[in-house]
């Protein structure tokens, strides 16, 4: 039976207002209807949402609907729609086909637009969810600011190396909020969902070496839960993991454990939020054995109808270039409905870059000639340095302009996406 379509409609007005990112530090924010994150968004598998976007900022701004399988009209790039200008509003409109964890975000002007906010969640609810005592969305960024706690500018060197890193500040954020404290009860079972919203931050998830358990990513539930200690979420990413049965009194802390992604700062574990474990509530909480049913899209040895090659190279005008194809902002070949893709995204540099393409997800099929742990449907996925991936996608029946980039802000601005078009 196909599930109910209801519409979904929410008005999200861009503007700048003063965001309280904890007592006493002030920030002069760009975001959706006064507050970061903007409003988490809601609606059930197969309903239709109807966005609003009113501009109010003082410079054009575009909404892309990260993780939504969605038609190329509605992706809120360049590519596809012209840019909402200052006082303008645009009617974005799609069905949400998959359950599981996606967000929204500007992209335009990506590195200052995203930096101060503009950005929120999407949570597209199952009849096959997992059952839960409570459901959180947690969005993990960071800022940059000065000793006035405004957005920190530059000098050359700081440009270059900001050019190169991308941007991470030692504000941490987790929704909105510096140095957080939560609560959850005793003896529930909590389902948090992780979206990395920072422009460049590695993200290692850790609860302060309490176990946990991994149930989706990207494009929804895993087969089966994983339990793991440390998860590495990269920007762009959602994991969504299963926490507790905690005992009263017990304190968790949602931190950042150093990752070292070949970078001129050196990364620092840092801690998000705490957790406080209060008084004790029964547990409605069931979590099966068997969480979902992905089908394999192709076999791991189907042979690379396409090479997509992420490099960086020095450059005399601009210090450093960031390339896919050798090319900046590469135009690549088109891709034809119903053709499986078969692709091998290789990064040449010494760097990370997390690969995202949109509209699609895809399995990776190799990993450096290994088979991944585990299958599961991405949509962004980091490659390590001198690394090569093999992924398999299918071009469904949404024809028009896409794209793929790092989501590494600054390196996508940079120049380090392609656009294609499906036909
Ligand atoms: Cu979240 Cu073009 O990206
Ligand atoms: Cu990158």
């Amino acid at each position: 039976m196909k599930p109910q379509n209801n519409i979904v409609e929410y008005t999200l007005e861009a503007s700048e207002f003063n965001w309280e990112i904890k007592p006493g530090k002030t920030i002069a924010a760009w975001g959706f209807n006064n507050q970061v994150p903007g409003p988490l968004l809601k609606a059930k598998q197969g309903d239709t949402l109807v966005v609003k976007v009113v501009n109010n900022l003082p410079e054009p701004t575009l909404i892309h609907w990260h993780g939504i399988r969605l038609p190329a009209t509605m992706d809120g790039t360049g590519e596809v729609q012209q840019p909402i200008q200052p006082g303008e509003h645009f009617e974005y409109r799609f069905e949400v086909p998959d359950a599981g964890t996606f967000w929204y975000h500007s992209h335009q002007n990506e590195t200052v637009q995203m930096e101060r906010g503009m950005y929120g969640g999407i949570v597209v609810a199952a009849d096959n969810d997992p059952i839960v005592d409570n459901d959180r969305l947690f969005m993990i960024d960071d800022m940059k600011l000065t000793n006035e706690n405004a957005f920190k500018k530059h000098g050359a060197i700081g440009r270059w190396i900001e050019r190169h890193d991308g941007r991470e500040g030692s504000t941490c954020l987790l929704n909105g909020k510096e140095a957080a404290i939560l609560h959850m009860n005793a003896g529930q079972v909590e389902r948090w969902r992780f979206v990395n919203a920072a422009s460049a931050r590695y993200f290692l998830l850790s609860l302060g070496g309490k176990p946990f358990r991994m149930i989706a990513t990207d494009g929804g539930l895993l087969e089966k839960a994983r339990t793991e200690t440390e998860l590495l979420i990269t920007p762009g990413e959602r994991f969504d993991i299963v926490v507790g049965p905690f005992e009263e009194g017990t304190i968790i802390n949602i931190e950042t454990l150093p990752y070292n992604r070949t970078t001129f700062l050196k990364a620092k574990k840092q801690q998000y939020a705490t957790i406080h474990v209060t008084a004790e509530k029964p547990s409605k909480a069931f979590i099966p054995e068997q969480l979902n049913w992905i089908e394999s899209l192709a076999p791991q040895d189907a042979i690379a109808n396409r090479q997509v090659k992420m490099s960086v190279a020095p450059s005399l005008k601009r210090g450093i270039d960031f390339l896919v194809n050798d090319e900046m902002h590469c135009n690549d070949e088109p891709v034809m409905v119903g053709d499986l893709q078969v692709w091998e995204v290789s990064n040449t540099s010494m760097m990370d870059h997390p690969f995202h393409l949109h509209g699609f997800f895809f399995q990776v099929l190799e990993e450096n000639g290994k088979v991944p742990a585990y299958k599961a449907w991405k949509d962004t996925y980091n490659l390590k340095p001198k690394s090569t991936i093999k992924i398999a996608w299918m071009p469904d029946n949404r024809p028009g302009r896409w794209m793929y980039h790092c989501h590494i802000l600054e390196h996508h601005a940079a120049g380090m996406m392609a656009h294609f078009e499906v036909v």
